[in-house]
């Protein structure tokens, strides 16, 4: 298992901790050790942090915040690439902001050796009592989702024959505002119905559903209380 827990109990947020933390979590806040980061993630450097746990609130209280890494002296936050001053850079093991959209918890799972298509990843968040991942809604949502172990995740979305977005799941319309950008070559004129995203900037990009890819992780989520 690559992924650990650290749970940062509002009381432990010191002076950092603000109504809005407290509004905008329920007051926990989940974030989880990953290790092998495959691709480059956005940071600022934070000042005046003094601890891990610190430097944890600092981004939790951070509007485009999805995780951190502390390195005993200084605090890096990972955020999108739109906030001013993000540098891009290698990040082998981030904390990450597990806490996803509302109520979700994202879980990692680590890349099958023999590749995956979209069908499999769905069943195999299913068979463990999870959910594929939905698209991000926030800033937040999309910085966390740019600390993972593959370089592109299935999302649970397809396109119907419509044009419109719908779950892959269970058929839930999906605003088309959700897609904030494409990467270069799609989509594909409607050929590939499947949606996933990757990259640096979490783009998304459309696929045959019958496409089998070593490229691609499964992250799922699960619901938590608020
Ligand atoms: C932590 O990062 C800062 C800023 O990049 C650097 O100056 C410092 O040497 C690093 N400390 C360790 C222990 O790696
Ligand atoms: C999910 O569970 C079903 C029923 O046990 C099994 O046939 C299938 O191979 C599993 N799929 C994955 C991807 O784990
Ligand atoms: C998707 O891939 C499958 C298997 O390679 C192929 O049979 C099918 O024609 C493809 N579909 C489209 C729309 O390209």
């Amino acid at each position: 298992m690559k992924q650990k827990d650290t749970v940062l109990h509002e009381t432990n947020c010191g002076v950092q901790c603000t109504e809005k933390l407290r509004m905008s979590v329920g007051g926990l806040v989940l974030f989880g050790l990953v290790t092998e980061v495959v691709l480059p993630v956005w940071t600022v450097q934070e000042a005046g942090v003094a601890s891990q746990v610190a430097c944890a609130s600092r981004c939790s209280q951070h509007d485009a915040c999805g995780g951190f890494q502390w390195n005993s002296s200084s605090c890096f936050l990972v955020v999108v690439a739109s906030v001013p001053g993000a540098v891009n850079g290698a990040m082998t093991n981030a904390f990450r902001l597990n806490s996803y959209r509302t109520n979700y918890h994202l879980y990692e799972f680590p890349p099958p050796p023999g590749g995956i298509d979209p069908a499999n990843a769905l069943a195999t968040c299913r068979n463990n009592s999870m959910d594929l991942v939905p698209y991000p809604v926030t800033l937040k949502d999309r910085a966390s989702l740019s600390i993972r172990q593959t370089r592109r995740l299935f999302v649970d979305m397809i396109r119907a024959s419509d044009g419109s977005y719908v779950t892959l799941s269970s058929g839930v319309p999906v605003p088309n505002t959700a897609i904030y950008g494409w990467m270069p070559g799609s989509p594909d004129g409607g050929i590939g119905r499947c949606i996933g995203m990757g990259g640096p900037d979490l783009l998304f990009f459309d696929f045959n559903c019958s496409y089998t890819t070593t490229n691609a992780g499964v992250i799922c989520v699960y619901s938590t209380l608020q």
